[in-house]
Parts: C-alpha cells; structure tokens; sequence
C-alpha cells in the first residue's frame, strides 16, 4: 500500500478507559492501526498475524520492511505460543515481565507472527508490557500485536499522546491517550542466543539484567553502531532518533543561536543566551531525566534553536539508554 492510501485517515484520540479499549480491540480486529501507550514509549500496534494490517503500519511509519517489529503480549503463556524460552529467556522473563524488556528468541512451529513484522527471520522479539493500558488491551484482544515506536521512522520515539498525533495523524486509525509514560526510553532488547547478547540498551538497566544472570550480556553493539550494513537489532541504525536541529554531545559551553538540554546543575558559559533551556533533572538522576528525554528534544527543536547542545550524562543505570539514543540523535545523517 502506498503512502497516499494510508493519508486518508481519519484518526481517533480516545481516552485509554474501558469504551477506549473496546474501540482499541475492534480496531485491531479489522486490520487497522492503533496506537497505544506502553511504560516505554507509545507503541503502533496491528494485529501480528494480519500481513495487511502489517504492511499499513509499515507504509504509515515510513519504515524499511526489513527492520522487523517487536510482538507484544499479555503474559508468559501468550508469549511461550511463539517463541521457544532456553534458561536464559526462563530467567529473564521470570525477573523482569511484565516490564521493560524484549527478548528475542527462536519461533515457535506454530509462531503465528506474520512473516512480514519478521522481516523473515526465525527469530521473533516478544514484549510483555506493565503499562495498565497495553495489558488490558493485549489481554482483551486475546493474539500478540505488533508495535514498533509510534513515530515516523527516525524520528524521535513519542512519550505522549500529542508527539503521536504530530507524527500520525491522518495515517492511523485510532490513538489511546493513557497520558505520559513512566520510563521514557524503549525496552532493553536481549538475544537469546547461545551467548545472551545485548541488542539495544533500555529501560532495564544493562547492570541489573547482568547482576540477575550472574554474567555479562555479549555485546556486538560497539562494532555494529558504526556499520549500518549489517546492524544487530536491524534497527539500530546509527542516524534514529533525529531531531531536525543539529544535537552537540557533552557540551561544556552553549554557543549563539544553540538551545540547551542540562542535567544536574547548569554551570555552563553561554547559558544565559541560550535560545531555550530544559533540564532533564535538576537533580542529577538518570530515570528521571529518561523520563524527559523525548519530550524535552521534541520541545527544543520546536523553539527554533538551529542547534541542541547537550550537557554531559553519566552512563550508569539509564543513563546507558540515553548515552546510546542522544549519540544516535547527533549522529550523521
Ligand atoms: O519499548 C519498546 O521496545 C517500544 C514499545 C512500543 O514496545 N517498541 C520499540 O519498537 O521500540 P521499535 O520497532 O522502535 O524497535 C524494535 C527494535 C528494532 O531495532 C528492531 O530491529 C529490533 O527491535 N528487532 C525486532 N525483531 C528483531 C529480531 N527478530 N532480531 C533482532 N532485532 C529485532
Ligand atoms: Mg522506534
């Protein structure tokens, strides 16, 4: 389907309560496009076993088909129908689902995720979600639903409501508003593969999925930011998360003209020029500030400012997510 087709929408915002939910499953049920808040980011969900409705949300986000969908489901047992859990996947599902965490695994033989939402591998990434809204409408549909990020593709993920209805309106069929989200970053995704490997850093810090295993996750990450041939997660293509002005890493001064991202104390020459400031913890605390992240660049570039200087974030618990998409969102493009 082309673009064009999937601009004629007309799109719905519904609250997330249980007439939402009812609308949210019909919906899905006919194929169509809904997006819904998780504790992440808000997510685009179609059915995963509808290839239609597949490939609508990939022509309505304006994402490459060969970068495959995580599917989402209510709980353990929805999720051993189509992926094959070793000890690891038993371990991690165990201590962190329903939460912020993808794993990828085999499929099933009868894996009923669409190959399309696979981009054709054998593997499937699988979420269970916390986010009251995703659970009750994961379990009143009752099959796993497909939701990559609800924003155009590169684009910053949305936190709220309203970044989706700017990236998708007239491109989507309906869009829950279960108000901001808790954590603010997208899910840590882990390989369940002979070695467990750590595709993308997220809402689970890394130190507490290690600390859990008793080992270190295998990392292919270093090598594979800088070479988009072959990424690990396929999406984690090195330019993502962009926003349209420029994004300037560990900044110790703010320059003319440049809008400023803090954490912690602001103690930076050139601050009281900037053309905007946002400080995504005043505090200093790195869930906090991933909490804001999102929002706050969306925000900056609305002020116009032609560049976002962004003061220096330490690594430790989330703040190894937000490293990972700030340095993708000052990356090339
Ligand atoms: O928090 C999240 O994970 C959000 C919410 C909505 O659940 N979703 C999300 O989806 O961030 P998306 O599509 O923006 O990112 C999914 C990532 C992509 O980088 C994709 O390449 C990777 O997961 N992925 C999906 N299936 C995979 C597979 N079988 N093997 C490796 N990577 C996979
Ligand atoms: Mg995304």
């Amino acid at each position: 389907m082309s673009p064009s087709e999937t601009i004629a929408l007309e799109t719905k915002v519904l609250s997330a309560n249980p007439a939402g939910i009812d609308a949210a499953v019909a919906t899905l049920s006919r194929g169509g496009l809904v997006a819904f808040p998780t504790e992440t980011v808000y997510g685009l969900g179609a059915d995963a076993t509808h290839a239609g409705a597949i490939a609508r949300l990939y022509a309505a986000k304006g994402r490459p088909a060969f970068n495959p969908l995580i599917a989402h489901v209510a709980d353990l047992a929805a999720a051993r129908r189509i992926g094959r859990f070793d000890a690891t996947a038993e371990k991690l599902a165990a201590a962190f689902w329903p939460g912020p965490l993808t794993l990828v695994l085999p499929q099933t033989a009868g894996c009923a995720v669409a190959d399309l939402a696979t981009a054709g591998l054998d593997t499937v990434a699988i979420r269970v979600p916390a986010h009251p809204t995703a659970q009750a409408l994961l379990a009143a549909f009752g099959g796993p639903v497909v939701a990559p990020s609800a924003n155009i593709s590169g684009h910053v993920s949305p936190t709220m409501a309203i970044h989706v209805n700017a990236d998708l309106a007239g491109r989507i069929d309906l869009i829950l508003d279960g108000g901001p989200v808790h954590v603010g970053v997208e899910s840590t995704i882990v390989g369940c593969f002979a070695q467990p490997t750590l595709l993308r850093p997220g809402g689970v810090p890394t130190e507490a999925i290690e600390a859990m295993l008793g080992e270190r996750l295998a990392r292919p990450l270093a090598e594979a930011a800088n070479d988009d041939d072959q990424p690990v997660a396929p999406g984690m293509l090195a330019s993502h998360y962009a926003p349209r002005a420029a994004v300037r890493l560990d900044a110790r001064s703010v320059a003319p003209g440049e809008a400023l991202l803090a954490f912690g104390p602001i103690d930076l020459p050139g601050t009281d020029r900037a053309a905007a400031v946002l400080n995504l913890s005043p505090a200093g605390d790195p869930a906090e500030a991933a909490t804001h992240l999102f929002g706050y660049l969306r925000a900056l570039d609305a002020s116009g400012a032609r560049a976002i200087a962004v003061m220096p974030i330490p690594h430790e618990g989330l703040g190894e997510a937000i490293n990972d998409r700030l340095r993708r969102a000052a990356a090339p493009r």
